[in-house]
């Protein structure tokens, strides 16, 4: 089985964490693409959705899906969408895509974080895979000398611009021993809008596509 065939086997089975009648909040990236994708088959059982990013919008546009502004909505019991690494206590790296601070605040909405992701996105430790800083373009280099004092090495994301007209720093190296905590004081450095570190609200389920089949895992 492909990556692609066990991403798309995720996609679909999210399918079932969706409410019908309701607001379902949309990720970005290559298996939030295939959610968008399994998600236009029952877009008449949906009030409409939440997008996290300018190319979701499009995407779920473009299938007649109705997009609200996060703004006009209070309520939405599910946010969906992929990761860039995820632990079994459900803390995961995102951002791969650049949507990280979008993603947080609708993930923040939503009642409960569904995770999709393949099996290699499994570890038991955060950090391998480089760890997104969004950055105020005047912040970029004050930031990157502070991400360095913190035993990262961070890396411009070249010819990137986010969705936010923002810059993004992709940091390798770090220890992630406590990714709450470094989630925190990441955030607090002035000049970042927010980082990939998704611990502080983890995932409340994750959808894993494996050679076996779909498998579900819930915070230990
Ligand atoms: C985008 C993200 C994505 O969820 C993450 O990069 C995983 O992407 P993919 O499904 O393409 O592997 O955080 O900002």
């Amino acid at each position: 089985m492909t990556q692609d065939e066990m991403k798309l086997a995720v996609a679909r089975a999210a399918l079932e964490y969706v409410v019908e009648g309701r607001i379902v909040g949309v990720g970005t990236g290559s298996t939030a693409r295939m959610f968008i994708e399994a998600l236009a088959g029952m877009k008449d059982r949906i009030a409409g959705a939440v997008a996290s990013s300018e190319d979701t919008r499009q995407r779920l546009e473009g299938h007649g899906i109705k997009v609200f502004d996060l703004n006009e909505i209070t309520d939405m019991p599910v946010y969906i969408d992929g990761a860039d690494e995820i632990t079994p206590e459900m803390h995961m790296i995102k951002g791969g895509g650049g949507a990280l601070t979008r993603e947080k605040i609708v993930a923040a909405v939503a009642g409960k974080f569904i995770c999709i992701v393949d099996g290699t996105k499994v570890v038991d430790y955060l950090g391998r895979f480089p760890l997104p800083v969004e950055v105020i373009p005047m912040a970029r280099a004050h930031v990157a000398r502070e991400l360095t004092r913190l035993g990262g090495t961070p890396v411009l994301r070249e010819g990137f611009v986010t969705d936010n007209g923002n810059l993004i720093l992709d940091v390798k190296g770090l220890k992630i021993v406590d990714p709450v905590d470094l989630e925190t004081r990441i955030n607090q450095i002035a000049g970042v809008v927010t980082n990939g570190l998704f611990a502080l609200r983890p995932a409340d389920v994750c959808l894993i596509g494996t050679p076996e089949g779909v498998q579900t895992m819930t915070a230990e």
